[in-house]
């Protein structure tokens, strides 16, 4: 069973939403059209699941909708029609009792601004989740010590909000989520506010801790970087709509449409794109001379890391399986017409569909998810917690 589902999800905020809905399913008005009357479709008809352990984000620019949807999926605001499905309950049919019960126990928020109690140390802070649900007291600081340690804030339990660096202020809003032991996660534009140094290193961080706690994120973004760096799975929002829906590979090798493929321009493909999105069907070269010093890629190794071994090989390179199978091989000039921003269909690939599809990308929970395909492919003092 999917951790959470989002089924034909609307919110209209205006006069007259019922009749709204009706209309934008049955094709019969648009959004501008909407709004010209006054009436805002936040979100229209999206539908997604995420699984268990998985980091899911959604991704658009400003007012496409993504923090009226993230806050359907707690039961903060009703959606207009849809449903959305906790753990198989539907959160839209519970009473407003079990619903604040899951909110605060099953459920954590981070919003962009954590918003830190000035007269609370940092404990105190880190602990209040666990104070609302009535924890006692040295359960709770026990507790949420250890949610700071996780978050490399041993040591500044005492401390005050204000002797807290923005990007530690932060971390204690997500020691906070994490203290509470719930299993999901909400992230509305939890590192936006950060410096870009600090904010890959926030990133790094949620990624180690993933590793470990297997939480379920939804994590909202305008930063396409960020979605691609984080994410299992990502849903591209524009006007409302759920334009895309897919791994960071399915969005860069094949945008569904114009809107996303302008989106992705801007993106580093060398680190989000995986040898076996970019290698051909084949064998290895047969031409390759003894101690040409050429070695074989995994799947997972990043385009960037790739480029390296290529620059080295005077042949095609070998992409083979832990157990020495091969599975494909990367030509050169396919490794430049990726890089160049091709996508497979352009570069002429035959194996085009070696990236994964809507359910079944390559970086689902089975397989151990983005944390582990990062960690693969970054040096590990990176990607070690900060104590
Ligand atoms: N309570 C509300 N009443 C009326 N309109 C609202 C309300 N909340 C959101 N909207 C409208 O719904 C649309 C989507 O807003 P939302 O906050 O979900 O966007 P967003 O993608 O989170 O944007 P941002 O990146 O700026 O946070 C916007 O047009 C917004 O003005
Ligand atoms: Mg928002």
């Amino acid at each position: 069973m999917s951790r959470l589902q989002a089924d034909h999800l609307f919110k209209v905020f205006g006069r007259r939403p019922d009749e709204a809905v009706r209309r934008l399913a049955a094709g019969e008005t648009d959004r501008e059209e909407l709004r010209a009357e006054g009436t805002t479709a936040a979100v229209v008809d999206a539908g997604f699941t995420v699984e268990p352990g998985q980091i899911f984000v959604v991704m658009g620019l400003s007012g496409s909708g993504k923090s009226t949807l993230l806050r359907m999926l707690n039961g903060l605001l009703e959606p207009t029609a849809g449903r959305v499905l906790f753990d198989g309950r539907d959160l839209t049919a519970l009473s407003p009792r079990d619903l604040r019960t899951v909110r605060s126990t099953k459920i954590s928020m981070v919003f962009q601004h954590f918003a830190l109690f000035p007269h609370r140390n940092v404990l105190e802070n880190a602990a209040y989740g666990l104070e609302v649900q009535g924890v006692p007291r040295a359960e709770r600081e026990t507790r949420a010590a250890e949610a700071l340690e996780l978050c490399g804030l041993s040591g500044w339990e005492k401390s005050w909000p204000d002797e807290l660096s923005g990007g530690m202020q932060q971390r204690v809003g997500l020691a906070r989520a994490l203290a509470t032991d719930a299993d999901l996660l909400l992230m509305d534009e939890s590192f936006s506010a950060l410096d870009p140094l600090i904010r890959r290193d926030m990133q790094d961080q949620l990624l180690v801790l993933q590793q470990r706690l297997k939480k379920t994120i939804v994590f909202i973004t305008h930063d396409l970087n960020e979605a691609m760096r984080l994410g299992d799975r990502i849903a591209v929002m524009r006007d409302g709509r759920i334009v895309q829906l897919g791994t960071a590979e399915d969005i860069l090798v094949r945008p569904a449409d114009d809107y996303v493929a302008s989106f992705i321009q801007d993106v580093d493909r060398s680190r989000v794109l995986t040898a076996s999105a970019v290698m051909t069907g084949g064998a290895t070269p047969a031409d390759c001379p003894a101690g040409c010093g050429c070695r074989p890629v995994g799947p997972d190794t990043l385009v960037a890391d790739l480029c390296a071994v290529a620059a080295r090989a005077p042949h095609p390179v070998t992409v083979q399986d832990s157990d020495g199978s091969v599975l494909g091989v990367v030509p050169t000039e396919r490794l430049l017409a990726v890089m160049g921003g091709l996508g497979a269909r352009d570069a002429g690939d035959p194996a085009d569909a070696k990236t994964g599809t809507e359910t079944g990308g390559k970086a689902g929970p089975e397989t151990g998810g983005k944390a582990d395909s990062l960690a693969a492919a970054q040096p590990k003092k990176e990607l070690t917690a900060r104590a």
